[in-house]
């Protein structure tokens, strides 16, 4: 198990630069303020019939209304879950299991995070179903005519992502969703990395029925989302116990989180927290840099993109030297890539861009918040050369090894 050691500047103190918002952000201090009374006073059992019961459940009920408001949604449609996984998990296992008597034909695209490409993978071993994956052109970005070239009789449901947690691509989504609207299909989108990031007025911007949601992106706490479940749709419960949120996902609820994940709703997604033009700029300073570094490409759209984010590939490297050299430095990055064993998967997202595969192992991604400045951005740019000639070295250096 390695530590992290962070990078020290002239005067002996620690300089971290966090560059990795898409993973996770600090939570809010005013948010946390907010979670504390469900962490001590008010402790019951929100399905409890005394007292002490009702209190909570009176606050369960408060956050359900205050979600939904936020949302443009009715209070019955909003699902309390434990974070973006679950939400995706539910509404593909729950929407493609209830509809199964009319199809058996799902759609989705190849650069969904795995919690949804997990879901359609085990529905077409396990359950029978068919999957398309619609490609995407060197953007990442989907062609409304191609999904609706891909619908058929017995597709049931369609779910594609408001925009990547990669190389931040955004989608045509409310597009894509009237599509699957006027064909009567069942719309899922992960809006897990659009909310607090891009301009938000209601759920329906996305005319999809199903809608995830997670408050750790947006300075919430880490496990507990929502998902958005448009009326009268009923996904089969992926949770089996008691009957809590309305028959829909069994256990008891974490009365913090999701006071913690309202909080973050009210507060940071109609008014989004990562402020468009100051990061805009930051984000587009470093793009300057990347387009001027020899053997360096961008990877992803300019003109579509999640105001925040930056990926690029090195040629000549490998993500792992890539990242654990800037964070050497102080500088928190990350690849799209799963590590496993200490060995890191080529990114599927950047694969599906038609980027060979060597370099699609070389991804890294900055993603940028409200704690970013361009101090920090004038580090990065001090920095990364040295930082990617000294990756080059080491890839060289194994491969002569092996
Ligand atoms: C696009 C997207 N969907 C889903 C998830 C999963 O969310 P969670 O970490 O809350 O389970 C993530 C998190 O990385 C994500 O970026």
């Amino acid at each position: 198990m390695g530590y992290y050691v962070p990078a020290k500047d002239k005067a002996g103190t620690m300089q971290t630069v966090y560059f990795d918002y898409n993973a996770t952000t600090p939570l809010d201090a005013n948010v946390r303020e907010a979670m504390l009374p469900f962490l001590g006073e008010i402790w019951g059992n929100p399905s409890s019939v005394h007292h002490v019961g009702r209190h909570a459940r009176a606050h369960l009920d408060d956050a359900r209304d205050r979600a939904a408001k936020v949302l443009g949604a009715k209070p019955s449609e909003v699902v309390f879950t434990g974070g973006g996984t679950e939400s995706a998990n539910l509404a593909i296992l729950g929407a493609a299991r209830l509809l199964k008597p009319k199809g058996h034909h799902i759609i989705t695209s190849a650069v969904e995070h795995h919690a949804v490409l997990r879901c359609c993978e085990y529905l077409a071993q396990r359950e029978g179903f068919a999957i398309t994956y619609l490609p995407v052109d060197r953007e990442g970005l989907i062609s409304p005519d191609s999904l609706a070239a891909a619908i058929q009789p017995d597709t049931i449901l369609v779910s594609i992502m408001a925009a990547n947690n990669e190389i931040g691509t955004i989608q045509p989504v409310a597009e894509l969703g009237a599509i699957c609207r006027q064909r009567g299909v069942v719309f899922h989108t992960d809006a897990v990395q659009w909310l607090g990031k891009e301009p938000f007025d209601s759920i329906h911007q996305f005319n999809a029925d199903l809608v995830s949601i997670c408050a750790h992106k947006m300075h919430g706490p880490k496990g507990v989302g929502a998902l958005y479940v448009r009326s009268p749709l009923q996904p089969a419960p992926i949770l089996m116990g008691g009957s809590h949120e309305n028959e829909r996902r069994a256990g008891t609820e974490n009365l913090a989180g999701i006071t913690g994940l309202v909080e973050v709703l009210e507060r940071f997604v109609r008014h989004p927290v990562f402020e468009g033009d100051r990061l805009t700029s930051l984000t587009g300073r470093l793009l300057r840099l990347i387009d001027h570094l020899p053997g360096v490409q961008f990877v992803g759209s300019r003109e579509r993109r999640l105001i925040n984010t930056l990926a690029f590939v090195v040629e000549g490297s490998d993500s792992l030297p890539l990242l654990a050299g800037l964070d050497l430095e102080g500088i928190c990055a990350s690849s799209g890539s799963a590590c496993s064993a200490g060995s890191l998967e080529p990114s599927h997202v950047v694969e599906a861009l038609g980027v060979n595969r060597t370099l699609a192992h070389s991804l890294v991604r900055f993603s940028l918040g409200r704690e970013s400045t361009l101090a920090e951005v004038e580090h990065v740019e001090s920095i990364l050369p040295e930082v990617i000639r000294r990756a080059r070295k080491e890839v060289t250096g194994i491969s002569v090894l092996r």
